[in-house]
């Protein structure tokens, strides 16, 4: 039988291994280097030659291999955390004077970046619906440089229609910049709809540990692979090569670990919305969900990542209640480890453009690895803590 086209967990299995540099090892070795020994002075300045260890080593290079084949990109960037994968791309392409335009469900920290960073450098930044669509075209300005997307946004889990908002941003000469950290580029390959330049907290799904911190930039466009480099050039931002090693370790089992916290998630997920104290589940893989037409569309799986609204009267108190009475799910913010956790998102939801009702305070699930049975059992441990704080025990 012919070999087709290989599939994303194939690729990734594979991708970035070279028998010779990793000495027959499975796994590349963690290279440390900041001197670099070249054998000749002509060599010191040729183009091409790798002359220090900021640049990358060879336990960076298999990384960006692996991780350009998992999103078919042809240039891939390594940065020190999530953040600076959605940053360093803004500040490539912006420049004193420029408009940016960034979708009103985006994470929190980008948007303070937007507001804050990218103020003092003379941009201005306007915040665009989750649901604006090709409309995105009556926004964009001369002075318009960077249409920036996360989809579904990782707090409110609005997905937007990608395609339609890339090719209007391509139509009038701006580029795209899409945060993949939901989708991971397993679920998700926004490359294939139109965007210029996916980006992603490796932090999250492909680290899978929650252990470290990282992020990677990639495109196919080698004009703003180029800009990209330079920022992170004359910034002079560096990965460790343990850290990168630890994300290329993960990204080997990310697509099967991903398929179980989809499967898991959507099991919680559908729980959830059976139960009386829930107002509404914000999961777009569930039929009936606002956006699972989109999802349905655009996406092959869902990451375990997805929010519910307590129905009123709950407020913060019953919130904290909630959330304290339980063991499985951490309190903590962040999310793609194969532990479960969970937080409040009320006091980080921070919109200007829309102004959405989520029918009650808002709880974020991270469903990880842990049978979703027990995930339930602790979550109804909750809703018990939930009613005893509601009846003012
Ligand atoms: C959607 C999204 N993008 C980016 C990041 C930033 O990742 P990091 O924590 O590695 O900076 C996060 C972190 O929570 C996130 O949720």
């Amino acid at each position: 039988m012919a070999r087709g086209p290989r599939r994303t967990e194939t690729r990734i299995v594979h991708a970035g291994r070279d028998p010779k540099v990793d000495n027959g090892g499975v796994n590349p070795p963690v290279q440390r280097a900041s001197t670099v020994l070249l054998d000749k002075a002509e060599d010191m300045f040729r183009p091409g030659v790798w002359t220090y260890g900021i640049h990358g080593t060879a336990t960076h290079r298999a990384l960006k291999a692996a991780l350009c084949e998992l999103e078919q990109a042809e240039h891939c960037h390594l940065v020190s955390s999530g953040l600076l994968a959605c940053t360093v791309p803004i500040m490539a392409l912006a420049s004193p004077g420029k408009h940016i335009l960034v979708c009103d469900n985006v994470y929190g920290p980008t948007r303070r970046f937007c507001d804050q960073t990218m103020k003092q450098w003379g941009c201005e930044t306007e915040y665009f619906p989750p649901d604006i669509g090709a409309d995105i075209a009556t926004m964009i300005r001369p002075e318009t440089c960077v249409v920036f997307l996360e989809s579904p946004g990782s707090m409110t889990f609005e997905v937007s229609d990608t395609p339609a908002i890339a090719a209007a941003a391509r139509a009038a000469g701006v580029a795209t910049v899409f945060d993949n950290t939901w989708g991971a580029g397993h679920f998700h390959k926004p490359l294939d709809l139109g965007v210029d330049i996916s980006v992603q907290a490796t932090s999250k799904y492909p680290g899978g540990s929650a252990d470290l911190l990282g992020g990677s930039i990639v495109t196919r466009d080698e004009d703003l692979s180029g800009r990209i480099k330079q920022v992170i050039t004359n910034l002079g931002l560096s990965v460790s090569p343990d850290d990168a090693y630890l994300v290329l370790r993960g990204l080997r089992t990310m697509t099967t670990r991903m398929d179980r916290h989809d499967a898991s998630g959507r099991h919680v997920a559908a729980w959830l919305a059976d139960r009386p104290e829930v107002a509404r589940v914000l999961h777009p893989a569930l039929p009936g969900d606002a956006y699972h037409d989109l999802w349905k569309r655009d996406f092959s799986g869902a990451a375990g990542l997805f929010a519910f609204s307590l129905a009123p009267p709950a407020d913060t108190k019953d919130v904290n209640a909630f959330l304290n009475a339980l063991e499985l799910f951490g309190l903590g913010f962040s999310w793609g480890g194969y532990e479960s956790l969970a937080i409040p998102c009320d006091p980080q939801l921070k919109r200007t453009s829309t102004s959405p009702d989520f029918g009650g305070k808002l709880i974020r699930l991270s469903v990880g690895l842990e049978a979703p049975e027990d995930l339930i059992a602790d979550l109804e441990t909750g809703f018990a803590a939930l009613a005893a704080s509601l009846a003012g025990d």
